[in-house]
């Protein structure tokens, strides 16, 4: 079987995302009958950069499907400090474990590994360029909350420029009909060049990019929340003028739609006020349990552990 790697959304034709979502929700709904599907098979999570939730969720996700994990969670522990590259750490775990998780303060990091690599490698977030499997969880998250992926109105609100959630998921959102973005950032935070040009320009995708929350607010399906990524800018004092950019709170709301989501891939800083919680429209948090499943439907995927996959 040819290694399939998942560096970013589009390494997935259209027909296997919508066959790995499917999968997904069929896990939710029976997750008994997926108990067993990963027996003696091994994770290895190589997590060079912070992370609570994505690397908990790639544990609890290949657990749930009778799998066991071994890795590091921080490059303190890992032979990265005696100097050891990400492609000869690559050929070592391939001897250990059958499918990998790495997130990596470098962009490409992963795309490295996947070059050396025997086993199938998964982005688990590079620097500030993507966020493949975060995408997979608000793919899930969008298509049972709203019923669909095409004809959203999306926007997108926080440090857009650093954001890797965002960039994936505008990537992955462009494939689908009817979609437009509304971009919400200060103009020093708008997204890379790369992102409106190559991406939204190119596919003749629609988008405005905007400064002001409440006027983006009614027209919007779903408002995608980030925080501004502290760890990326060269300077502190940067980082304290726009950290506070933009708070969304109850009275905010009144502005939104009665069936507008609210997501964010968390974890949340001060972008989202707690009184917002209890609001129907605020899914963050279910979104935390769709990622799990999004992540064992991806992990029985690229080991080929899912008898109707088209990948195997
Ligand atoms: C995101 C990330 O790491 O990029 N978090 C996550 O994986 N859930 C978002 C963030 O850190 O702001």
């Amino acid at each position: 079987m040819q290694i399939r790697h998942f560096l970013s959304p589009s390494d997935l034709s259209e027909a296997e995302l919508d066959r790995l979502l499917t999968l997904a929700s069929d896990i939710e709904e029976n997750p008994d009958a997926y108990a067993h599907v990963c027996d003696r098979k091994k994770l290895a999570t190589l997590f060079y950069e912070p992370s609570t939730r994505t690397r908990l969720s790639f544990e609890a996700a290949m657990q749930n499907l009778g799998g066991t994990v071994i890795g590091f969670s921080d490059a303190s522990q890992s032979s990265a400090t005696k100097g050891e590259s990400v492609s000869d750490t690559i050929r070592i775990i391939s001897c250990y474990a059958d499918i990998c998780a790495m997130r990596h303060p470098k962009e490409g990091a992963p795309m490295v590994a996947a070059g050396k690599s025997r086993i199938p490698v998964i982005n688990a977030g590079d620097g500030g360029h993507q966020h493949p499997t975060q995408t997979l969880t608000d793919l899930l998250t969008i298509r049972k909350l709203k019923g669909r992926l095409d004809h959203l109105t999306i926007g997108m609100c926080g440090d857009l420029k650093f954001g890797r959630t965002v960039h994936s998921l505008i990537n992955a959102m462009i494939v689908y009909p009817g979609v437009s973005f509304v971009l919400i950032s200060p103009k020093e935070l708008r997204v890379p060049d790369y992102i409106r040009k190559n991406v939204l320009q190119d596919h003749g995708i629609p988008f405005e990019e905007v400064t002001n929350l409440e006027e983006a607010l009614p027209k919007l399906d779903l408002l995608y929340m980030t925080r501004v990524q502290r760890e990326r800018f060269f300077n502190e004092e940067e980082y304290i003028r726009m950290k506070d950019s933009y708070i969304l709170d109850r009275k905010k709301m009144e502005l939104a739609p009665k069936d507008m989501l609210v997501m964010h891939p968390l974890p949340r800083v001060n972008e989202i006020s707690v009184d917002v919680d209890d609001d129907p429209r605020a899914v963050y948090f279910k979104q935390v349990q769709y990622g799990v499943y999004a992540r064992m439907a991806l992990i029985m995927t690229l080991l080929g552990l899912d008898p109707k996959s088209k990948l195997s």
